[in-house]
């Protein structure tokens, strides 16, 4: 019997690489989607690769063919115009309406997509009202789906916590947003890929706030974090603007953006936050104990990610 083709988005990068593990480890063909064709190949020639070629619907739909489910980790963290890379909400809004619409092409049967907590058709920021847009459009399209929102992964390559530990580990004190009073809910990115890849063998249309067991203040995590790396810092109250500017000075020695306005509105607004249950089963405390070491001894950069398409996340 022939096995069964499952696409995933990015395999390359960060969530689509573990799920991309996990699928291989059950023996099923994969193949990956990527504008990033030349960069780092941990499966080598254990999976196939095809560009996210989103200006043709017909090609796009042609790498899909033969496939059954299509795990979607395409989107832009911020909207960014420069030298060298630009992206915007909007763009990736349009483009993931053609993924959607070359899977329906292609036969895919099921969509596992990524979408994040609190998507709002709403909502004045452009992540969460795009990511709203979204659900709606795959909801509409026919295909059997499964949605999963995620609050904020961490795992090796993860930004947020490891650049919180970088700030700990560089300055002698910690600034956050306010009071620091707003939740989120980590889950280990493996612990996605499990459930990415649950979801994918089933046919229930269902959507799932993918947290992870833990939830804190921001200022309890940056506390948490401190402890755990041996790095405790005074926690100060600043306000947004100060912690903005402090990020775009920092951002601009790094060549990165730190934080964006709408990153810091989306955080003080609960939005990473849910009354769901759990459903990744790691603790952030306890992945950060055993990685202590190496957690925020580098900087992570989003945009060095989206610059150089060839080291992996990891090397970055
Ligand atoms: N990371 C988190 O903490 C977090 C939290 C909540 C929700 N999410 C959601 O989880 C999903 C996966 O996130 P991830 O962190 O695992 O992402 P990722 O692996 O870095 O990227 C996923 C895919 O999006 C593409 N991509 C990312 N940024 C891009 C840009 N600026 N321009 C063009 N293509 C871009 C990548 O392209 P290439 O393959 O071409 O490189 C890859 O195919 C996203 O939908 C995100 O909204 C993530």
């Amino acid at each position: 019997m022939s096995r069964e083709i499952h696409i995933v988005t990015g395999a390359f990068g960060y969530s689509g690489k573990y799920i991309t593990k996990r699928l291989l480890d059950e023996g099923v063909e994969v193949r990956t989607l990527t504008n990033s064709l030349n960069r780092e190949n941990p499966f080598g020639e254990k999976i196939k690769v095809y560009p996210l070629n989103f200006e043709n619907i017909q090609s796009l739909a042609k790498s899909m063919e033969g496939g059954t489910v299509l795990y979607n980790t395409y989107w832009v963290r911020f909207n960014y115009s420069g030298k060298r890379v630009s992206f915007n909400h909007d763009e990736a809004v349009e483009n993931t309406l053609r993924l959607f619409e070359a899977a329906k092409i292609a036969g895919i049967k099921r969509i596992v997509h990524t979408s994040i907590t609190n998507p709002s058709e709403d909502s004045p920021l452009p992540y969460f009202r795009g990511k709203a847009l979204l659900e709606g459009a795959l909801i509409d399209s026919g295909i059997s789906y499964a949605i999963l929102r995620p609050a904020v992964l961490f795992g090796r390559e993860d930004i947020l916590i490891n650049n919180i530990a970088w700030m700990l580990r560089k300055f002698p004190v910690f600034g956050v947003f306010g009071d620091g009073s707003y939740r989120l809910q980590p889950i280990y990115v493996d612990d996605f890929a499990e459930i990415a890849v649950r979801e994918g063998k089933r046919r229930e249309n269902v959507i799932i706030d993918a947290i992870g067991p833990e939830t804190f203040t921001f200022k309890d995590l940056v506390k948490r974090i401190g402890e755990i790396i041996g790095k405790e810092r005074p926690i100060i109250s600043i306000p947004d603007w100060l912690g903005y500017y402090t990020g775009l000075v920092v951002g601009k020695i790094l060549g990165d953006v730190v934080i964006t306005r709408e990153e810091i509105a989306g955080l003080k607004s609960n939005l990473l936050y849910t009354n769901s249950q759990p459903a990744g089963k790691t603790k952030l405390t306890e992945w950060a104990r055993e990685n202590k070491d190496r957690l925020g001894i580098k900087y992570s950069s989003e945009l060095k990610r989206r610059r150089d398409r060839e080291r992996s996340y990891e090397k970055l």
